[in-house]
């Protein structure tokens, strides 16, 4: 299983320039975009800066680090879980560590835990999607890049603090990582794969520390809503189609004030690139017998039936997805970390808490082959009291609305998809906290317009994803805890084949995709605010020219840029690549703003505030 196998309209070229071509020419047949796409990663580099060059390269994804560079910063405390060579591993079983945590450390209370996964490999290998489990709870869910000749080397640094309580629990637990990937005479890439946990001592000047209050930033506990060990596979469930439905029953303690589901999710084969698949009025007029269901995805998760909320992907783009020479060395946003999605389901605990097990389902609208989805459910628990009782007030969920409009005349067309939903839940928790009433509310929109010309050969994309995510917790009417997050995915995708003589095409790609969140949380009774505001965007344009259905020679441009401004750091860099080259590179992780202290008053009716968050 691949990250990238592409969709209807993406065909795939054999990749392959200056190699033999008669063991694999053959698996190539085609380059119509409507026929069943083979596939193949690239086997060439484009054109060479300096091929002598034999160090390997280094692929990053551009984020904010873990832990920001502070001159007061303790050195961690180190620890390497495992180490793997990932040959032939698909379809056989998760590799296996046990975990504990080191007894070297010094303390035992850590401001941050960072998990880190490094990786080489060198020859030729597909982009491969791969989770990592501890207990079952998935802490990464990443895609590994594609090697070259001379090498690579990638590491994902991901902050995991918040799965600080199972990641502390004194007793062996089980780490589980799961990398398909397959090995033969052609595909040679092995991934030699290490992982690393950092534990960051405690210290006094920790902005967000862990103390305790209705809305800590670390759940007491987390329990996995995934497949369990033993597994010839991955622990994330697979969503086949539309009507497919995946369920783990678990059992809440009853203890439990506070609830949070956080779902991790990707999409590959049929549905890797579902924001580009065409309706199926189309391909049955057409009498193409290809990934359709139109462009739009959404994941439902329900409890017990009941539709809890919804998540609206960002359409990641895997390494070896659109044109591959985009995404080296940098690669795409969210392809080395995807991003993870948190619904809110405190509302819903008065039907939680009776000591039974529920259902946590999770289905996808539109969904063809294949999704991986799993969950981890953060619970925050009373010390004080043994049993929590609520009722759910309220459950309101706009059942979704999408309206499309095709228009085309043979393989020529223009499309429009809009959806819209809301879901609304109110419910009453009574704990030593009080009696808290949550509100928790979801909004999305999607507008996605394409269009198909040149008889298929062209296709833009034009899409746009918004969600908004309200939290309210109210006690006797006085706000306790409020969280805001807003979400915009922009992307689009300009795709075009010129014909050029003598059998040879060009490839066009141009695509534009962005990732932006503004979040803020207000704690008043800890009197504290956090706030932030990240505009990530990428850009690229690339090129490949084939010949006899085969990849000749390719080039490809990136740039992006990633502004962070939030209560805990800043982060601001502006880089672009050219042909595996970066031709800039700038840095900025000073805030440029006029204070970032939070005032706080010591009477109960100040609100906290985070003032002049200016960056220019
Ligand atoms: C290739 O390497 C040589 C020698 O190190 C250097 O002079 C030249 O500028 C390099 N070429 C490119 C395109 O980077
Ligand atoms: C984990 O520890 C147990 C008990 O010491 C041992 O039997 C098992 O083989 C270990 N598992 C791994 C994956 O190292
Ligand atoms: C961890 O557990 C062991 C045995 O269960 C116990 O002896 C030890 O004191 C515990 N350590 C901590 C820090 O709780
Ligand atoms: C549709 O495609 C199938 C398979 O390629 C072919 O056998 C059939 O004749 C086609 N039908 C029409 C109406 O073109
Ligand atoms: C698609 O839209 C463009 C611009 O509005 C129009 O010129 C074209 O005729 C449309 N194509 C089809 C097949 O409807
Ligand atoms: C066309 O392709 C063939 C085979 O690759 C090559 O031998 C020939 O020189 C090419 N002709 C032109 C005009 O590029
Ligand atoms: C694609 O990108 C290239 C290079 O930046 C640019 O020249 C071209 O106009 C772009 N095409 C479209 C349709 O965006
Ligand atoms: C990024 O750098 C490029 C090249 O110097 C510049 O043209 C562009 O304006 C910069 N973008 C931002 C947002 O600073
Ligand atoms: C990348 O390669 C293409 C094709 O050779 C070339 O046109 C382009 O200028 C190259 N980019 C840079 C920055 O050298």
């Amino acid at each position: 299983m691949t990250c990238s196998l592409p969709p209807v309209i993406f065909f795939t070229i054999f990749f392959i320039a200056h190699h033999s071509l008669s063991t694999v020419a053959d698996l190539h047949q085609t380059r119509s975009r409507f026929k069943p796409p083979q596939f193949s990663p690239l086997f060439f580099s484009p054109p060479p800066q300096n091929v002598t060059t034999t160090s390997p390269t280094r692929y990053f994804e551009v984020n904010k680090p873990p832990v920001p560079d502070l001159p007061t910063s303790q050195p961690p405390c180190s620890y390497r879980i495992l180490h793997h060579d990932f040959g032939y591993t698909y379809a056989k079983p998760p590799v296996l560590a046990n975990y504990t945590l080191p007894s070297h450390c010094s303390s035992r209370e850590f401001s941050k835990i960072v998990l880190e996964f490094q990786s080489t490999s060198k020859g030729r290998q597909f982009d491969r999607i791969f989770g990592l489990w501890l207990n079952g709870v998935e802490l990464l869910r990443s895609c590994t890049a594609e090697p070259k000749a001379n090498g690579i080397v990638w590491s994902v640094e991901k902050d995991v603090t918040k799965y600080h309580s199972i990641l502390v629990k004194n007793e062996t637990q089980i780490l589980s990582v799961y990398l398909g990937n397959l090995i033969d005479k052609i595909y040679t890439g092995v991934y030699h794969v290490d992982v690393i946990f950092h534990f960051y001592p405690f210290q006094r000047t920790n902005l967000r520390d862990s103390s305790s209050g209705y809305s800590s930033a670390q759940a007491d506990m987390i329990l996995p809503i995934s497949r369990s060990l033993p597994l010839n596979d991955g622990l994330w469930f697979e969503i086949l189609n539309q009507n497919d439905c995946k369920y783990k029953e678990v059992e809440i303690p009853r203890n439990a004030y506070r609830a949070v589901l956080e779902v991790y999710v990707s999409f590959h084969e049929n549905d890797e690139f579902w924001y580009g698949n065409l309706p199926n009025d189309f391909l049955t007029a057409n009498n193409l017998s290809v990934a359709g269901n139109g462009p739009f995805r959404e994941v439902v998760v329900s409890i017990d039936g009941k539709v809890v909320g919804a998540v609206w992907p960002f359409p990641v783009v895997f390494t070896g997805g659109i044109n591959p020479l985009l995404w080296r060395p940098i690669s795409a946003i969210g392809s080395f970390d995807l991003p993870s999605y948190d619904i809110e389901i405190t509302p819903f605990l008065g039907s939680l808490l009776d000591g039974k097990t529920h259902k946590v389902e999770f289905s996808v609208t539109n969904a063809l082959n294949v999704w991986y989805i799993d969950a981890n459910l953060h619970l925050w628990l009373d010390q004080e009291k043994e049993i929590v009782e609520g009722k759910v007030l309220e459950i309101s969920k706009s059942s979704l609305a999408i309206s499309s409009v095709s228009e085309f005349k043979g393989l020529n067309g223009n499309f429009t998809t809009k959806a819209k939903r809301s879901i609304t839940s109110i419910g009453l928790v009574k704990s030593s906290h009080g009696d808290i009433i949550t509100n928790a509310n979801q909004e999305f929109s999607y507008e996605n317009k394409m269009v198909l010309g040149k008889d298929g050969s062209m296709q833009i994309i034009d899409q746009l994803i918004q969600a908004d995510d309200r939290i309210h917790a109210k006690r006797a009417s006085r706000e306790i805890y409020c969280e805001k997050s807003s979400k915009s995915f922009p992307f689009y995708l300009y795709s075009d084949s010129l014909e050029q003589r003598n059998h040879t095409s060009l490839e066009i790609a141009n695509v534009s995709m962005g990732f932006n969140e503004e979040r803020s949380e207000r704690d008043n009774g800890l009197m504290k605010t956090f706030k932030s505001k990240l505009e990530n965007k990428q850009e690229g344009q690339g090129v490949m020219v084939v010949k006899d259905h085969l990849v000749t020679s390719g080039y490809g441009s990136t740039q992006q840029v990633y502004k962070y401004i939030g209560s805990d750091q800043c982060y601001f860099r502006n880089i672009s690549s050219s042909n595996y080259t970066i031709l800039y590179d700038k840095l900025e992780t000073v805030c440029k703003k006029k204070t970032l202290k939070l005032r706080h008053g010591s009477a109960s009716k100040q609100t906290p505030t985070l003032t002049g968050l200016i960056y220019d």
